[in-house]
């Protein structure tokens, strides 16, 4: 059998398909935007159909980019955007409303409510989440109850939920199977992360009937075939998880104390910490890093909103630059001896912050301050916000974990950032030579699984550096630094 793997990483922005071949090089490519639509403030949704349409086109692209048909790939694994809610007609698999996408706040007043009602350590015990508006529970019984005759229909067992690795899977198996993995599945606010099984109380809170959930399997599972009437022959479809635990795959974070680091919309550092479930004191998640031949790894997570969200407002919201990898060097030229400080709650703050009102704010303008400042200071809340994440995540897990942070996602390409970010942690950082560490950690699920690829150890073995950046800040600035980022937040936070 052929070493080629597919990988399809369906992300917030974009839809991507890679396929690898056995020494892990990347050799077709398929990438398509999809539209984002904002239909009032607060609310992000996307179509459906888009994301489908996008799905089948990347895969067709990365093939024939690779010169390869489909009866050559071994297995396809997925990875997706996280959280983000579908319902759909199990005998039409139409959806009934657009996807409600991760960073819609529709039912923030609704969590708000259950803190209230003081439902959050019974949620946070079991899931290992906290009640907010990002994870899918609320936005799936946001669309029982708004979208008309959905609850009596979900009811009645007409109706599948799912997140988009689940929806895409569906549709690639021409309805036949209706599964999630356990990573995806720990994002929802209705699974039970230790007993790893949905959970009647949570259904129970959010009044989720629970003949629409999927099957959970492991990342590395049987999933199904691909509809022979899509590509010609059946493809088996072998892997899955959420995007963050795919990169966490990918970038061989299988020890206990591994730390990864994404930067795409968002920034996602997820810790790993072995078969032992940390509960935070510090407002991260508790995660399931990967669920494996039946044994889950835990992981602590902090999931920043903005990270290169933030520089693209800066090309096409205040058109400072004309494309977002100008923002490094624009850092570069900064005058030193201004200390501007962007706090990025264009959607609230996330971890270890939580405020889904907070909003975006600029401190430290002068007359002087202009385009390269304030791009400077874009790149370093990403830093800072990174910052605050290990530094909840050292107070969190004592344990001896590694000072290295393995790097990934689009903004690493800027050697500025990174050499700021080592410089604010006072840790090195690694940017491996592989990036599309995502697309990479689906393909290994799937690869592995089907027999093709090295399984964890020959896996890590292989991963390659291709930087370390190392901390050459002083100690001064640094502290100086901190403490106005601290402050920054401190007076952009609605609650303290
Ligand atoms: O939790 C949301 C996350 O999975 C989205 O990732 O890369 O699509 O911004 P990304």
């Amino acid at each position: 059998m052929s070493g080629y793997v597919l990988a399809i990483d369906q992300g917030t922005t974009s839809t991507r398909a890679i396929v690898f071949d056995d020494a892990f090089r990347i050799v077709g490519v398929g990438q398509q935007e999809f539209v984002q639509h904002f239909p009032r403030s607060g609310w992000v949704e996307h179509d459906p159909e888009d994301i489908w349409a996008s799905v089948l086109a990347t895969i067709r692209t990365a093939l024939a980019d690779a010169s390869l048909s489909a009866a050559d790939i071994a297995a396809i694994g997925i990875t997706n955007q996280r959280e983000t809610t579908l319902l759909w007609d199990r005998g039409t698999g139409k959806a009934v409303h657009n996807a409600i996408v991760w960073q819609d706040r529709r039912t923030a007043e609704f969590c708000r409510n259950l803190v209230a009602d003081g439902a959050e350590a019974m949620v946070t015990d079991k899931t290992g989440l906290i009640i907010d508006p990002y994870f899918s529970g609320t936005k799936l019984r946001w669309l029982l109850d708004n979208v008309e005759g959905a609850r009596a229909r979900a009811e009645a067992g007409k109706l599948a939920f799912g997140t988009v690795d689940t929806f895409l899977l569906w549709r690639l198996t021409g309805g036949k199977v209706h599964a999630t993995d356990a990573t995806n599945a720990s994002r929802t606010m209705l699974f039970d992360i230790s007993a790893n099984c949905w959970d009647e109380d949570l259904l129970k809170l959010l009044g989720i009937p629970s003949a629409v959930l999927p099957d959970v399997r492991d990342c590395a599972a049987d999933f199904g075939m691909t509809d022979p009437g899509l590509f010609g022959v059946s493809i088996p479809i072998l892997g899955m998880a959420g995007d963050q635990h795919a990169a966490t795959v990918g970038q061989a974070c299988f020890r206990p104390g591994m730390l990864k680091s994404t930067y795409g919309t968002g920034c996602f550092a997820v810790l790993n910490t072995g078969t032992e479930k940390v509960a935070s004191t510090n407002r991260l998640l508790t995660t399931i890093a990967y669920r494996l031949d039946g044994v889950t790894t835990y992981a602590l997570e902090g999931s920043i909103f903005m990270a290169g969200a933030s520089v693209q407002w800066l090309r096409d919201g205040l058109k400072l630059m004309d494309r977002a990898d100008r923002s490094g060097p624009m850092a570069a030229e900064a005058d030193d001896a201004q200390d501007v400080y962007l706090v990025p709650a264009f959607t609230g703050l996330g971890a270890p912050w939580w405020d889904a009102e907070a909003r975006g704010a600029m401190f430290g303008l002068t007359r002087s301050t202009g385009p390269n400042e304030i791009a400077r200071a874009a790149l370093e809340a990403v830093c800072y916000q990174t910052a605050d994440l290990l530094d909840a995540m050292r107070r969190d897990w004592t344990a001896n974990g590694d000072t290295v942070l393995r790097v990934d996602g689009g903004m690493v390409a800027s050697d500025w950032t990174l050499q700021r970010l080592a410089d604010l942690l006072a840790a090195p950082v690694d940017r491996p030579v592989v990036l599309e560490t995502t697309a990479l950690g689906a393909a290994w699920l799937a690869g592995h699984k089907a027999g093709v690829w090295p399984g964890m150890d020959g896996f890590s073995d292989r991963w390659r550096l291709e930087k370390r950046f190392e901390p050459a800040m002083d100690a001064v600035t640094r502290g100086r630094k901190l403490s106005g980022w601290s402050d920054a937040v401190k007076r952009t936070l609605t609650r303290n």
